[in-house]
């Protein structure tokens, strides 16, 4: 709505406004291990592909002559989220907003887009008002990107520690809490990395390059650091491979969890708690049985199990079972303001932007991230506002404004 209010002074962006255009272009700035690393998916590509053709089976049926409320332009905000800042696990509902109904998702290994990675990431979250999901994986330690993000909103994914190394799950998530992260996401789909032709052909994993910038929060944790002393009678930077390896079996143990270890993540972390990589109504229901905060309806982007379903297309019946127990959070697919509208009028409360973040930290840093949030917000507020739905919030946006195409 800026153009409106600023008059017609078009300023040049610092790349295109399309976002099918994206990943082409950051592709050209990247090394070929990295753009294989945030481009590729699980085996064939079949769960990735059945994402993105999942939104073209709904379609966005425009209502005529309704009044617009407030200044005229759809509310975006969000309210009443378990998850947000604020709430405390079991409370009750918060009264915080979210400004948008959308999060920047967890992605790894950032450095490899860009140098400032997840430091221009959460920057540019803040200064855009979108939380900022740190990850796991990330090549900055959770102390700096805690800087970079300033007063954003920010909550942590955690890849959770096998029982036998609880020590270092209670040393991240007390990290984490110093750190200002208010929600805790914790991701069920990557227990083991997936079946990636494109990083095997390239011979590549970020975890285990040389420079070890996929591992930065293990190095920088001092329990993982003491406990790798005790055992390897060195420091981790004198033996450099081992800690790696050590760091990489710790975060991706393998199936080695159940419902039951939900308690002990609980016990540790005071805040809400939303499991990420539910596809199915049993898990939905097992995690409100757990008594969680929220979910991620997600497939990982389709980069964990190939010949799998759409995420959007699990996602109606996930919100019809457990919708009104828990915050339902959706990705996998998203690429443009219409997406996000689907996501939301089936139920979805806020969505994950993944990949198309990560082009933009490719192609311009922490402005490049910025413009990439503001073109998807942009796009979502006149999609909303041409098809007559004054806000975002489920009273406007649900079913009654899509129609099913036939298959
Ligand atoms: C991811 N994703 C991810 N998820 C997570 O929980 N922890 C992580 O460290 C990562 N890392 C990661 C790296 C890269 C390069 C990508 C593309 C994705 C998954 C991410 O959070 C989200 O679920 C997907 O990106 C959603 O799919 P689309 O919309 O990007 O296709």
């Amino acid at each position: 709505n800026s153009v409106y209010q600023k008059g017609l002074q078009y300023q040049r962006p610092p790349f295109t406004f399309k976002p099918l255009e994206w990943e082409a272009l950051a592709s050209q700035r990247m090394s070929a291990e990295s753009a294989g690393y945030v481009t590729g998916n699980a085996g064939t590509g079949e769960t990735a592909r059945k994402n993105r053709e999942a939104f073209g089976k709904w379609s966005i049926v425009p209502k005529r002559l309704v009044k617009a409320s407030g200044e005229g332009f759809p509310d975006l905000s969000v309210t009443g989220l378990r998850t947000c800042a604020g709430n405390v696990a079991g409370g009750e509902k918060g009264d915080k907003r979210l400004p948008f109904p959308i999060a920047c998702a967890p992605v790894g290994v950032q450095r490899i887009f860009n140098p400032e990675g997840e430091m221009a990431a959460a920057a540019a979250a803040a200064k855009s008002h979108v939380p900022y999901i740190m990850s796991t994986a990330s090549s900055t330690s959770i102390e700096d990107v805690a800087k970079a993000n300033g007063d954003g909103e920010r909550w942590f994914q955690l890849y959770w520690p096998p029982n036998e190394r609880q020590d270092i799950t209670k040393s991240i998530l007390s990290r984490v809490e110093k750190a200002g992260f208010s929600a805790l996401f914790v991701t069920l789909d990557t227990y083991i990395l997936g079946w990636r032709p494109s990083d095997m052909d390239n011979g590549y994993n970020p975890f285990l390059r040389s420079d070890q910038i996929g591992v930065a929060i293990g190095m920088t944790d001092p329990v993982f650091r003491a406990t790798f002393k005790e055992k390897h009678g060195c420091e981790v930077e004198d033996d450099m491979g081992a800690a790696v390896a050590e760091w990489t079996r710790t975060v991706f143990p393998g199936m080695s969890h159940t419902w039951e270890d939900i308690k002990f993540l609980q016990e540790h972390w005071k805040g809400p708690i939303v499991l990420k990589g539910i596809q199915t109504v049993e898990d939905a229901q097992q995690a409100v049985a757990a008594g969680v905060q929220g979910i991620v309806v997600s497939n990982h982007g389709g980069r964990q199990t190939d010949g799998g379903n759409s995420s959007l297309g699990v996602l109606p019946r996930i919100v019809d079972a457990v919708g009104e127990q828990l915050d339902i959070f959706f990705d996998s697919g998203i690429r443009c303001g219409a997406d996000i509208a689907k996501a939301l009028a089936l139920g979805a409360k806020c969505c994950l932007i993944g990949r198309p973040y990560v082009y933009g930290l490719a192609l311009g840093g922490e402005e490049g991230v910025a413009h990439v949030l503001k073109s998807m917000l942009g796009d979502l507020e006149l999609t909303l506002h041409l098809a007559g739905i004054p806000s975002s919030s489920p009273e406007h946006l649900n079913r009654s404004v899509l129609v099913k195409e036939s298959d």
